[in-house]
């Protein structure tokens, strides 16, 4: 290996950091705590992982969890009044409804029912338009830690061609968005590009998110790219015993990490910034919703 290894892990507990001392300076000097509320429907396994976790780090971080586990046949329109409840109670600054949601509930209607002032995830079209527009908003976590990472490895962006892999709405999109917001030259590619492997050799900034178990080898990579693997897949892991996963990425790390300049792990990468850029984004939106200045180095 010779690429840089990026720190997601360590990196998002100094973000962790940030957020917790913003915490107690928000309830020292101005005696309010900020508040995430996450709403869970059904019981998805790796959704209730991650609600759990969120949970415990808005804890550890200071803050208030409120905790929404709703059944898997909730009506639409009882989800809609608790979002609407949400939005009225003061103590909620953030409001996170874990996708995916169950196939009779209109996604898009619950998440534009948000309060865009309190949509941590950043998905409400009024968001939406802003990022796309380069005018301040929530911005998504994941494209946010992303950057974030970027921006600590490289300082600036500005004139680096960028490709990424994957045009979804909560990856894809808006770290394009960003990306075009650094002035890098932006490509996104996805499962119709024609010549996907020419295209990925262009990029000074490789972000991978499609979701395919390493599906990017070590030759689609420009020597001395930095790539950022979004991809968090579990995959059969026979050499650890009959029945037994492990995590791997949308590259193919070993073969990637011989030829980039630096790299992000999986797990270790990604993931963590997510949750930590979630509870910055909570504080973020309780300053805001204060009229408090908002704190350094917890969004973009
Ligand atoms: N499910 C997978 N990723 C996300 C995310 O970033 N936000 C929400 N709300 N649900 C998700």
């Amino acid at each position: 290996m010779t690429a840089t290894r990026i720190d997601g892990k360590a990196f998002a507990a100094t973000i962790r950091d940030r957020v917790a001392q913003h915490v107690t300076r928000l309830k020292e000097d101005h005696g309010i705590t900020p508040g995430l509320a996450v709403v869970l429907v059904g019981e998805d396994p790796a959704s209730q992982v991650y609600v759990r976790n969120k949970g415990k780090q808005t804890h550890e971080a200071g803050m208030q969890s409120f905790e929404h586990r709703l059944p898997d046949d909730t009506p639409e329109a009882d989800l809609l009044a608790l979002v609407e409840t949400l939005n009225g109670d003061p103590a909620v600054h953030g409001i996170l409804v874990q996708l995916p949601l169950p196939g009779h509930i209109d996604a898009e209607k619950v998440i534009n029912t948000i309060d865009p002032a309190k949509d941590v995830d950043g998905f409400h079209i009024l968001n939406v338009g802003l990022l796309g527009t380069g005018q301040k908003s929530m911005v998504p976590c994941t494209p946010l830690g992303c950057l974030m990472m970027l921006r600590e490895h490289h300082g600036t962006l500005s004139g680096l061609e960028a490709v990424v892999i994957g045009r979804s709405n909560i990856v894809g999109k808006p770290m394009a968005q960003l990306l075009l917001g650094e002035s890098c030259t932006v490509t996104v590619a996805h499962s119709r590009t024609r010549d996907l492997a020419e295209t990925v050799r262009r990029a000074d900034i490789v972000i991978a998110a499609v979701g395919r178990p390493e599906m990017v080898p070590g030759d689609w990579i420009k020597p001395g790219a930095t790539v950022i693997d979004v991809g968090i897949n579990r995959v059969p892991a026979p050499e650890k015993g009959e029945g037994k996963t492990r995590l791997v990425g949308d590259c193919d790390f070993e073969s990637c990490a011989e030829v980039a300049g630096a790299i992000t792990p999986v797990p270790g990468g990604v993931g963590p910034m997510t949750i930590a850029c979630l509870l910055a984004n909570t504080v973020t939106a309780c300053c805001r919703a204060q009229g408090i200045a908002e704190p350094e180095g917890l969004t973009v």
